[in-house]
């Protein structure tokens, strides 16, 4: 039994569908099991990566599993290790982040190194796929597309190589179920390298209508990070992060490739298939 957590979002949701097709037995975390939508036959128990009582429910049985978090990524994954060794599961496939490998200091790095440690801890064989950018960042754009044609852009125009969701679940499931990537790390991006202006461009192609496209200045999203959070400090650290050309995804890695055995897909396929979210 393979067990996905985060199983009804954008990575976990992917990998299931791909688990199933390949007959793989599924079982997926969901705090709205009625709600969750998934295949036929994917055993979908109720809890969260938050609820410790409810993984080691979960983990009854498991032999392997995709761990997605959300939220409070470090203590989630505690959480997640607790259960995994008290069950003896014997491989975790980890969805961590390239930020691990910035060399800024910053909370968004410090969070999923915490993490990475903390599955590490559980004694099961790891496999941490650490992707950059989502092509699903882009929906940040939503309302300022409908609205005014416009694109504000909140993490700098620096050039970086954006993944696709359904290229990291690809990616998950070949860890899950080829040999080989057991104790591996791998840095995941797209095959193309893009500004957000450039992403902004493709999507208005796709949309067909212009849309106009500004940056945002480090100050003004520092203010959006504490309205969200609360701390100005992780705020700053994070945007002056964001913002710097030394992203560990500033250049195509060739992970997915060597994971799938094929190219990851572009963000004019992502954009094309999304197309009627901004519309
Ligand atoms: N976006 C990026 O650019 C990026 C880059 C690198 C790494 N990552 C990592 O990717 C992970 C997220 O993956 P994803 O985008 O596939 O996940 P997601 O779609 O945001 O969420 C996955 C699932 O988590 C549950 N969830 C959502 N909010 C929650 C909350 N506040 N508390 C508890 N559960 C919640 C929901 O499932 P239910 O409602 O069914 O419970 C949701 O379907 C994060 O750990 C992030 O660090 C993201």
């Amino acid at each position: 039994m393979i067990l996905v957590t985060g199983a009804t979002g954008k990575v976990g949701r992917e990998a299931v569908e791909q688990l199933v097709a390949l007959g793989r037995p599924v079982r997926a975390l969901s705090r709205k099991p009625e709600e969750a939508a998934l295949p036929e036959g994917v055993d979908v128990v109720a809890g969260s990566p938050a609820d410790p009582d409810s993984l080691a429910v979960a983990f009854r049985g498991v032999a392997q599993a995709l761990i997605v978090l959300s939220g409070d990524v470090a203590g989630e994954a505690r959480n997640v290790a607790k259960a995994a060794a008290a069950a003896g599961v014997g491989h975790l496939v980890f969805l961590s982040s390239a930020s691990v490998l910035h060399p800024l200091a910053h909370g968004i790095a410090d969070e999923h190194r915490a993490a990475e440690e903390a599955i590490t801890g559980s004694g099961a064989a790891t496999t941490f796929l650490r992707p950059g950018p989502f092509h699903a960042n882009t929906s940040w754009w939503i309302k300022t597309i409908r609205e005014s044609s416009s694109v504000r852009d909140w993490v700098g125009n620096n050039p970086g190589a954006p993944i696709d969701e359904y290229d990291i679940a690809a990616s998950a499931v070949a860890a899950l179920t080829g040999d080989g990537h057991r104790g591996k790390a791998y840095v995941l991006t797209g095959g193309e390298t893009l500004t957000s202006e450039e992403q902004a461009r493709i999507l208005g192609d796709v949309l067909g209508r212009e849309l106009e496209f500004s940056v945002a200045p480090q100050e003004e999203v520092v203010e959006v990070f504490v309205g969200i959070t609360g701390d100005r400090p992780a705020a700053v650290t994070n945007v002056a992060a964001l913002h710097s050309p030394r992203v560990p995804w500033a250049k195509p890695t060739t992970a997915v490739r060597d994971l799938t055995g094929r190219e990851p897909r572009g963000f004019g396929e992502w954009a094309a298939a999304n197309a009627a979210l901004f519309q």
